[in-house]
């Protein structure tokens, strides 16, 4: 557990630090209020400087908007990050948060972070975060394919890309087609396209905590409990008809608990999928591999090196399903990379 330090009204106070991205915690920190300019905050926060923010919580928004309007944009994501978290607020012991104009953020954080464990000091950012995850979690996702909402949680992969899924609820399913294993299963959504298909059992897995936990809230939700498994890990004991996985789409290393479904570092998740599955396919089985070519359109894998990789694992192409995003990323033509979204096609891998 670290702690952030600072003095105020003459005394020394030291409270729990908490970041999601496991920033260290700033020092010094300095407590400030509506009377700071954006400019001097600016300096104080590039230069290292935790701001405590006491003033109004609108204004304590504005200033961590004017911070981001002011620091570089050509700083690498990594530093701007850094730079807007050093706007710094107090949370009491039950997440309250006692500022001007404040709302009631406790549901939110303890939706989020769990039951309160006394007070702490997070980034004004990141407290944004869990309160726009929380809207997400109480509005749900529609997805189409179900007919119904997924909730995702804070942190877990929440299947705005409905595309994806679709490719999901439409594949022909293999012929014996009693159990399947979801993995990486995030909110559990691909687990209950696979269910609603007629699947008798699904065993869903994940390597984070959040999600497993978003899962089984999503499979209750659904009344998929009976047929649902929610487990830690990726592979589960045993063989299965069919055997899914979405794995985060990009290599390299998450920088925060909530991009570990964007980014698998090493390609980590992606090679232990397709080395694992045939001691996981029963027989007549199928692997179905769901993949972005993002990765390749970004220089960051070529296709040679996917396809060594399934016919290294002993499996083979059996078919494919393409399909292209509607995501609103795709039509904005401000994104760097958008010529790269543009023509991103999404692939479903049918492998045996
Ligand atoms: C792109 S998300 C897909 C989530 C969900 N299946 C979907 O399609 O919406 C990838 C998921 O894989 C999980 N994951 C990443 N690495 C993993 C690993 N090594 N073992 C198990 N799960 C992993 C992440 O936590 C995340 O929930």
């Amino acid at each position: 557990v670290s702690t952030i330090r600072w003095t105020e009204s003459a005394t020394t106070r030291s409270v729990r630090w908490h970041s999601e991205n496991a920033s260290p915690p700033p020092h010094p920190v300095v407590p400030v209020d509506d009377t700071i300019r954006a400019d001097t905050a600016v300096r104080l926060a590039v230069a290292g400087t935790g701001l405590l923010w006491r003033g109004d919580y609108h204004n304590g928004r504005q200033l961590l908007a004017a911070l981001g309007r002011r620091v570089d944009r050509s700083a690498s994501p990594g530093v701007r990050a850094t730079v807007l978290g050093r706007l710094l607020i107090h949370l009491d012991a039950d997440y309250a948060l006692n500022l001007r104009r404040a709302p009631d953020v406790r549901p939110a954080c303890v939706a989020a972070y769990g039951p309160p464990t006394g007070p702490m000091v997070v980034s004004l950012r990141e407290l944004l975060g869990v309160l726009g995850a929380h809207q997400w979690r109480l509005r749900g996702v529609a997805v189409p394919a179900l007919g119904a909402r997924v909730h995702p949680h804070y942190g877990v992969f929440a299947p705005v890309r409905g595309e994806y899924v679709d490719l999901v609820a439409t594949a022909p399913l293999p012929a014996r087609r009693r159990t399947a294993f979801d993995l990486g299963t995030g909110t559990g959504v691909l687990a209950a396209v696979l269910a609603r298909r007629g699947i008798a059992h699904v065993t869903a897995t994940d390597s984070n905590p959040r999600a497993l936990a978003c899962a089984r809230d999503n499979v209750a939700r659904l009344g998929l409990a009976g047929r649902i498994d929610v487990r830690p890990g990726l592979y589960p004991d045993g063989r299965a008809d069919l055997v899914v996985a979405n794995p985060p789409w990009l290599p390299g290393r998450p920088t925060s608990t909530v991009d570990g479904a964007v980014y698998d570092p090493d390609s980590a998740m992606l090679r232990g999928v397709l080395s694992g599955l045939s001691a996981h396919l029963a027989p007549g089985g199928e692997g179905w591999l769901v993949l972005s070519d993002l990765a390749e359109r970004f220089g960051l894998r070529t296709r040679e090196w996917l396809l060594g990789e399934i016919a290294g694992a002993g499996l083979r192409v059996v078919g494919r399903l393409d399909t292209r995003p509607r995501h609103p990323r795709a039509a904005d033509p401000t994104d760097p990379r958008h010529a790269a979204r543009r023509a991103e096609v999404v692939t479903l891998w049918r492998l045996s």
